[in-house]
């Protein structure tokens, strides 16, 4: 088995530096639009033998060294009580967005193998299909971020409701944290012993808030969350747009911080300190350029790190439909290559 994906988390040593790329299956992928011509997202989601075929596409075809569970953040919500789906081209949507005491407190924790039990059993397929290969990454969306699609109805701009609840009725906003963070919890350790070999926490939207406000009404739920994920599993905490505030993400929690392409990712390991591993940090737009500039990007990334053991190369972001599975798969090769030990 590739363990330099799990030995890099651990701050271990390892013969190159591993690479995996958020959103590694999707768009961009011929195998996945050919499937999305017979199934919509969430049948494919949903449902565990094409969730595996799905995220095993990248690593049959790219050479990533971890597989990440094919699903997305909000699948949670339907046993939560909250219904949505995915509007064609508009991104998800949320039929009943939660912005009264009444909906706050009507939500349900989730009994994970009741409601989600699609991704257990996606889990435990996926680790015999994996077995000797890479390791499985599961994750989940952080209370911030999940709370932002439950009370905006969707992706936003400026998160208008959300952060009028949380100014106008900071009680309010406590409890609907405190309870996605259970849900979170449950679902994580749920992944967990279905057989995930490390978890990932998306806080995407969290670079939203000043640091202040991320201390003041988010950090305490998000720090729950790590406080009460159990095994040993390495765990990575992610976010963008937190360059100047990554001292207060590795607080929260998680043995690996994922960092953005807003900072060089030597300085962002310098300024948190060094008892942590890190993630980055690629601008997904640079795979748009010829591979001389690719080039360029990766050898700078890599000599930023200097080889110290904890480093995994990733995007600073998922990966957009737009690029080409050529320039995807030179990235993996160079970063492979250029990081020979
Ligand atoms: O990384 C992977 O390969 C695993 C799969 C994965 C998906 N979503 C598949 C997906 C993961 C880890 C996610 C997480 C996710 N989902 C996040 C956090 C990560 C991030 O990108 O910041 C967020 C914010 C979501 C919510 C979400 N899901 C949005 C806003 C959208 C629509 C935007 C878009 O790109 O279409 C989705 C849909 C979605 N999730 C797709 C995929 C492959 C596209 C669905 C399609 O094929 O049309």
């Amino acid at each position: 088995m590739n363990e330099t994906f799990l030995k890099a988390c651990r701050r271990e040593p390892v013969d190159h530096t591993p690479i995996w790329l958020m959103r590694q299956a999707g768009r961009y992928m011929k195998e996945y639009l050919d499937l999305k011509e017979k199934y919509d997202f969430i049948t494919m989601a949903t449902t565990p033998d094409i969730a595996v075929e799905v995220t095993m596409q990248p690593i049959n075809k790219i050479g990533v060294d971890a597989a990440i569970l094919f699903a997305d953040i909000l699948l949670p919500l339907e046993g939560m009580g909250i219904g949505f789906s995915f509007d064609k081209n508009h991104g998800p949507k949320i039929h009943n967005p939660v912005r009264t005491k009444a909906q706050v407190d009507a939500i349900k924790i989730i009994d994970p193998e009741e409601d989600v039990g699609y991704v257990m059993e996606a889990i435990k397929i996926l680790r015999k299909e994996l077995e000797g290969r890479v390791p499985l990454i599961g994750f989940s969306g952080a209370p911030f971020t999940l709370a932002s699609y439950i009370i905006e109805g969707g992706s936003s701009r400026n998160y208008v409701h959300a952060k009028t609840m949380m100014y106008q009725e900071p009680e309010m906003w406590n409890l609907l944290m405190d309870k996605v963070a259970d849900v979170v919890i449950v679902y994580l350790n749920a992944q967990i012993e279905a057989g995930a070999q490390a978890v990932q926490l998306f806080d995407s939207w969290v670079g939203a808030l000043s640091p202040r406000d991320y201390v003041t009404y988010v950090q305490p739920h998000s720090k729950k969350v790590f406080d009460n994920l159990k095994g040993d599993v390495p765990k990575i905490h992610f976010g963008t747009n937190t360059s100047t505030w990554l001292n207060l993400i590795k607080e929260a929690g998680g043995d690996v911080i994922g960092v953005d392409w807003r900072i060089d990712i030597g300085e962002a390991w310098k300024s948190i300190g060094y008892d942590v591993a890190v993630q980055g940090n690629l601008d997904p737009t640079v795979l748009l350029g010829p591979k001389s500039v690719i080039e360029k990007n990766v050898k700078e990334i890599l000599a930023s790190v200097d080889n110290r053991p904890g480093h995994i190369f990733n995007l600073g972001h998922g990966i957009i439909p737009e690029l080409s599975v050529d320039n995807v798969k030179a990235l993996v090769d160079m970063v492979h290559e250029f990081s020979q030990r």
